[in-house]
């Protein structure tokens, strides 16, 4: 069932030829278990000797909106995972997360959770500005690391993160969420593999009705660094990098429309739009707003991406996640088509693709992401290196607004 049931079913599935479909599970494990609390002890990351299944032990490290809503669940869906402690400055929300989990290991200071015995591995889900302190202090302590988007305030801390990470040797990943969406992985696929041929154009938008509320954090330059540039764009921008790759420069504009927000004075921007060019030629065209007024908010307002290429082209609409509009060369115009089956989880994914609702359930994917790989020992996906390029694109896009010019986006 989609979130807009008022859509129309999709159409007679275009022919894609199987090359472009094939795909091969990474690992398997076995079904899920609803169980954030599973054993009684705390433990170190270990092999159980029977059945050689490694379990991970994992600290979530502020427990607001999305570590309930992305986090916990993903992990109560991996039978490697296990949460072990839970970590939040504001008590009120730390007691709801501990009721909410049956967790009783519960801190309101991170330095005391990276201490806590059985901790592998963190979840940094907080405000901006403690994202790089509290990851380079867990690195320091060899944890591996989960740090919600943008992962920094600026580039000079994304590539210290990402280069403490890859110094320490841990798994290190950044949770761009929507690449989990199964139409965007999807759609990743067939453009590598060639289906539209060459790209020549990229387009993004994300249009959500946030009116004048209060935002609490996010509306506060010094908390958040950037607003809807690093709250929403960042993930498009990390489509683009999926999609085409590296940007070579661009030109952006920055607006605050609503300079009080909820009483408070809110100095970030509420819409952002980048033009860029691509270092393979191709260019593209970003616009994130949180005042597009009427077009409602979360899984349900637009949230599209776009790109053309010489033989055809492929959007992704976030509303119908298990679909993808296809149009090609010479042909009568878009068709919808479902996701082939093989691409509506990870590979390896516990998950069950035919349960929940799917605006959210593929967000749970991105939690076995990082234990797949701490548990196989391969590089997580997308890394910091990821979220890097990301905070390279948008400090290219603080500085062309402010000096009102193109500029060169810094190679990671
Ligand atoms: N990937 C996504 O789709 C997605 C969606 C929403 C938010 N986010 C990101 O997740 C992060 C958190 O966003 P949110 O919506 O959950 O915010 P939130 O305000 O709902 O939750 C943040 C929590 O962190 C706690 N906190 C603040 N400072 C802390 C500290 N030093 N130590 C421990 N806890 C602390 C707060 O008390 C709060 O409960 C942000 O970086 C945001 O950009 C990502």
């Amino acid at each position: 069932m989609f979130a807009d049931d008022k859509l129309p079913p999709a159409t007679t599935p275009v022919n894609i030829p199987d090359e472009f479909i094939s795909q091969r599970p990474r690992s398997l494990v076995s079904a899920p278990a609803l169980d954030y609390a599973q054993s009684s002890d705390t433990r170190d990351t270990k092999h159980d000797e029977e059945t050689h299944v490694k379990t991970v032990g994992v600290a979530m490290i502020g427990c607001g909106g999305i570590a309930l809503q992305n986090h916990l669940p993903g992990f109560a869906l991996c039978p490697q995972a296990k949460v072990v402690a839970l970590c939040d400055t504001n008590p009120a929300v730390l007691e709801r997360a501990k009721s909410q989990t049956g967790i009783t290991a519960a801190f309101t200071d991170w330095h005391d959770v990276l201490k806590h015995s059985g901790v592998d591995a963190v979840v940094i889900a907080t405000p901006n500005f403690t994202h790089a302190p509290i990851a380079l202090a867990a690195i320091a302590a060899h944890k591996h690391v989960m740090c919600e988007k943008p992962i920094a305030m600026n580039l000079e801390e994304a590539k210290a993160m990402l280069a403490a990470a890859e110094a320490a040797g841990i798994r290190h990943m950044t949770a761009f969420t929507y690449r989990f969406v199964p139409a965007m992985r999807y759609m990743a696929h067939l453009i590598k593999t060639g289906f539209i041929g060459q790209p020549y154009h990229f387009r993004a938008q994300r249009f959500q009705d946030w009116g004048d509320r209060n935002l609490g954090w996010r509306q506060v330059k010094k908390l958040a660094a950037t607003g809807e540039l690093g709250d929403m764009l960042s993930h498009r921008i990390d489509f683009a990098h999926l999609l085409i790759g590296p940007m070579a420069r661009l030109v952006a504009r920055l607006k605050n429309f609503v300079p009080i927000r909820g009483g408070q004075p809110s100095d970030l921007d509420d819409w952002v739009a980048i033009l860029a060019d691509f270092k393979n030629g191709a260019t593209g065209v970003l616009e994130s707003s949180k005042l597009a007024t009427g077009r409602g908010e979360g899984g349900k307002s637009p949230d599209v991406c776009e790109v053309n290429g010489s033989e055809g082209t492929l959007i992704y609409t976030l509303t119908r996640p298990n679909e993808i509009q296809v149009g090609k060369k010479g042909g009568a115009g878009l068709e919808m088509q479902a996701v082939p089956e093989e691409f509506l989880k990870i590979p390896g994914s516990p998950r069950d693709v035919h349960s929940g609702d799917p605006v959210i359930a593929f967000r749970w994917d991105q939690d076995f992401e990082f234990i797949d790989a701490i548990v196989n020992n391969r590089p997580a996906t997308p890394s910091f290196a990821d979220g890097a390029r990301c905070q390279a694109v948008m400090t290219a896009a603080l500085e062309s607004d402010e000096k009102s010019k193109w500029v060169e986006v810094p190679a990671i």
